[in-house]
């Protein structure tokens, strides 16, 4: 590597390519929703291919200012991009200490509901939180210890998920989420919060508020109620879930729990939502959906619970349209890179669907290949971070896969799934940047004959 030039600053945008930065990467990627989305923003974005226009412009600014990292010209405060591979490796690869997870509009965002969260500490009371997470969501395990309990859960709503919307013929956003969210309930806390809705809600609520970060008023009443109804929830420690786990996790005065598993329910929305695409993916491309049908009927005679193409799908779903499109950081103290010094204190803003969607230089960037989940090599040193990496990598990147997985195998033994909407997918043709979650419908049909099928 160059010796890092310490004297210099970094590159700097024109105000003009900030000002283009802001309004066709920064604002589109806000306006869609940064904790709960908004459906009307992102019909907006599918309409107007706001997300494909985003990484063009990210490649114009790659093309005309390098590597990077390009610091813009903004009023509030200094802003870097990241723009290299290596430079989104370092930036994962070191934090927290340079790089802060905690940045500014994330701690004003995350307050409205969970001030105390991993994600937003710094120091001792991050380890610890840390540790906790880790712990309870064993996130070095491929298949967390309680996954037989997950699939007989996930098998019953699936069972009543097809029940409910076989008379109509039609499987639709409203319907998958409402079994989604019963699962979640059923595999955080266990059966006794299954019908809790309005604990759901409430989270909604709060994340709608925590959208709008520094600039709406915090509802500390709602905050402290939802906190205490998820508190009960845990102390039920019901047996099979992940409540259970938690009770057997050693705890430390900051370790906050109830902070820790509001992150948790909050998070399984985007693996809905990804779960959801997947199946997209699998009714628009037959020959995938015919290999994921076998490990589904091999999963129904076997009971095995680790799926790796249907993992590789969910995982190939969120590389398409990740669910955390930016990865935010903040610097600690002055760091030193090839081109100059970024100052204590920037702001580092990693742009996924740049890295995912780089047609300049992956060759599979807009096809659905889920092998290179199964072949890793395919990778390279790429970054693909639908969740994250480094030391503060998603806890939760093993159990979000399992989860979907096994409910695209119940899906896919019980029914066969026609897109209705979107209509517009093809395997020849590349995939759009924005796929609009909440208008998805499928029509159900006979499973007759994917094997015969091409595509
Ligand atoms: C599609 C589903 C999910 C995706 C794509 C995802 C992705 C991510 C990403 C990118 C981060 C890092 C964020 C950052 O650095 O700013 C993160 C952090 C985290 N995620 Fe997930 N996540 C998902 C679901 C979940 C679920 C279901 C849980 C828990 C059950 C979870 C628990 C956490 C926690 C606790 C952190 C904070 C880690 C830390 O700061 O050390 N995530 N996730």
């Amino acid at each position: 590597m160059a010796k890092r030039n310490k004297a210099a600053s970094l590159p700097q945008a024109s105000i003009a390519d900030s000002v283009a930065f802001a309004t066709q990467v920064a604002l589109p990627t806000w306006s869609k929703g940064l904790i709960v989305r908004r459906p009307g923003a992102v019909a907006l974005a599918e309409r107007a291919r706001l997300d494909e226009r985003a990484v063009r412009q990210m490649q114009a600014l790659r093309r005309k200012y390098g590597d990077g990292p390009l610091l813009l010209r903004l009023p509030v405060r200094n802003q870097a991009i990241v723009l290299g591979t290596e430079h989104v490796r370092r930036v994962l690869d070191e934090s927290p200490e340079p790089f802060a997870t905690a940045s500014s509009e994330k701690r004003a965002a995350l307050s409205h509901f969970e001030p105390k969260n991993a994600l937003v500490s710094q120091g001792a009371k991050r380890a610890e939180r840390r540790q906790f997470n880790e712990r309870a969501l064993e996130a070095e395990r491929p298949v967390h210890r309680q996954t037989g309990h997950f699939a007989r859960i996930v098998a019953e709503e699936a069972e009543r998920l097809m029940a409910n919307v076989a008379p109509a013929g039609e499987l639709g956003w409203d319907d998958f989420v409402a079994s989604w969210g019963r699962i979640v309930r059923r595999v955080i806390f266990g059966d006794g919060a299954a019908d809790d809705t309005a604990l759901s809600d409430m989270m909604t609520s709060l994340r709608s508020r925590a959208n709008w970060a520094f600039l709406a008023p915090k509802d500390r009443t709602m905050r402290a109620r939802f906190h205490q109804r998820v508190q009960d929830h845990l102390d039920r420690a019901e047996s099979g879930s992940l409540a259970e786990t938690i009770a057997r996790t050693p705890q430390e005065p900051e370790t906050a729990p109830s902070h820790q598993v509001a992150q948790w329910l909050f998070a399984f929305g985007p693996a809905g939502m990804a779960t959801a695409r997947a199946l997209v993916l699998l009714a628009s491309h037959r020959a995938a959906e015919a290999r994921a049908r076998d490990e589904a009927a091999d999963r129904a005679a076997t009971e095995k619970l680790d799926l790796p193409f249907l993992r590789a799908t969910i995982l190939e779903s969120l590389r398409l349209w990740p669910t955390t499109p930016a990865v935010l950081r903040q610097t600690t103290r002055d760091t030193q890179w090839d081109a100059g010094t970024m100052p204590a204190g920037t702001g580092v803003f990693i742009y996924a669907p740049f890295f995912h969607r780089d047609d300049e230089n992956l060759p599979f960037a807009h096809r659905f290949e889920p092998d290179i989940w199964l072949n890793p090599q395919r990778q390279g040193d790429w970054p693909l971070i639908p969740f994250s990496g480094g030391p503060a990598i998603c806890p939760a990147r093993n159990l979000v896969p399992t989860v979907g997985s096994l409910m695209l195998a119940e899906l896919l033994s019980a029914s066969g799934f026609e897109l209705v909407q979107p209509d517009t997918l093809h395997p020849d043709h590349p995939l759009p940047g924005t796929l609009d979650n909440f208008a998805l419908r499928f029509r159900l049909r006979e499973t007759a004959s994917p094997r015969d099928a091409t595509g």
